[in-house]
């Protein structure tokens, strides 16, 4: 039995590193796995920062998902906050984790870089969320980029741990990442990931941009010396934009390399533009449907947590059990 579970924070625009990461693997596996599972992850959404529209927030990304072509007769799409027994797991997940392992992780060391004691006790602790997350719904695939390989990987850890105590609770999950995407990095620093937190709207592109806005993201793109159009280690930029356009566009890099062959970086870009404004406009129009009745979407939300309801609550309740929680 294959399930898969993932999720997306909360804290604002979906770009399309989010999309080439996670959302296109979640489309291409519901329909090979035997249940997927995915899910708007609120709590993490506050872990940082207290995001002013998170409710709205909220509805946006799950009308994302649905846009981009999650599909209802395949997969389940709820809320976290909404089933509680996430916030319950991670509660006894911390008791089988350490400081040790939680203070290496790269994401945490990252966000609290010159400010150790003033971050959240939740910054610190969020892995442990996503453990239990993915743990509650005995996920056996997780789809990810890169960036949250370590995490799952603790989640991997902590399964194996529990289980080393208490036999056969959970199942141990393992991470999936698109080897051909892995990691898109931002358009104005290629040494970055694409970050929706990032300072400069020149980061990304994200899901909603307008075909002008998309056309000057991709014009200001940072490119590497030099004017070939090949992805080499020593052209990051460009291994980066061509990650993109055939992300975008189906096609293999090296087709796409033999296209540009004796063309400037303004030819590319202007291709990669019209190919990335293609590639999005069915999906904002699509987006714009579904965000218009916001009732409908709240009943999909709702019937979702509902729907994993039993799922969470065996887990839990095995766990409880196990550890001797409870009377
Ligand atoms: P989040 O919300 O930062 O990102 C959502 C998904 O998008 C992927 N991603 C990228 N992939 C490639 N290139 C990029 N530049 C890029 N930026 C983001 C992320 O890897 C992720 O798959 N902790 C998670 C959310 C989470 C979760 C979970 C995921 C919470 N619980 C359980 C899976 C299972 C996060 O912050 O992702």
């Amino acid at each position: 039995m294959k399930r898969i579970f993932s999720g997306i924070k909360p804290t604002g625009i979906l770009h399309l590193g989010n999309y080439l990461g996670a959302i296109s693997q979640w489309i291409d596996l519901q329909y090979k796995v035997d249940e997927s599972i995915f899910c708007v992850v609120d709590m993490h959404a506050i872990t940082v920062e207290r995001p002013e529209k998170l409710s709205e927030n909220i509805l946006n990304i799950a009308a994302w998902y649905l846009a981009c072509g999650i599909d209802l007769e395949k997969s389940k799409i709820f809320v976290q906050s909404m089933r509680p027994e996430h916030a319950e797991l991670a509660w006894i997940l911390n008791c089988f984790s350490t400081m040790g392992e939680l203070g290496r992780m790269t994401q945490y060391k990252e966000k609290s870089e010159g400010k150790k004691d003033s971050v959240s006790v939740g910054l610190f602790d969020y892995p442990i969320l996503m453990a239990a997350d993915i743990l509650l719904y005995g996920a056996t695939d997780v789809p990810v980029g890169e960036d949250q390989k370590q995490h799952v990987e603790l989640a991997r850890d902590l399964a194996i741990r529990f289980n080393n105590q208490y036999s056969g609770t959970f199942i141990v999950p393992e991470p999936i990442i698109d080897a051909s995407v892995r990691r898109i990095k931002a358009l104005d620093n290629p040494a970055k990931k694409m970050e929706k937190s990032a300072g400069s709207e020149y980061n990304y592109v994200a899901l909603d941009d307008s075909p002008e806005l998309i056309r000057k993201k991709i014009s200001r793109a940072v490119t590497d010396s030099g004017s070939e159009i090949v992805a080499r280690e020593d052209k990051p930029a460009m291994t980066n934009l061509l990650n993109i356009f055939s992300g975008v566009s189906g096609r293999d890099i090296k087709s796409l390399e033999a296209d540009f062959v004796g063309k400037g970086y303004g030819d590319f870009k202007k291709a990669l533009a019209e190919e990335i404004i293609l590639f999005l406009e069915p999906k904002q129009a699509k987006y714009k449907e579904i965000i218009a009745d916001k009732d409908k979407l709240r009943k999909i939300l709702t019937d979702g947590a509902k729907s994993v309801e039993p799922i969470a609550q065996k887990t839990l309740a095995e766990v409880k059990k196990k550890i001797g929680l409870g009377i």
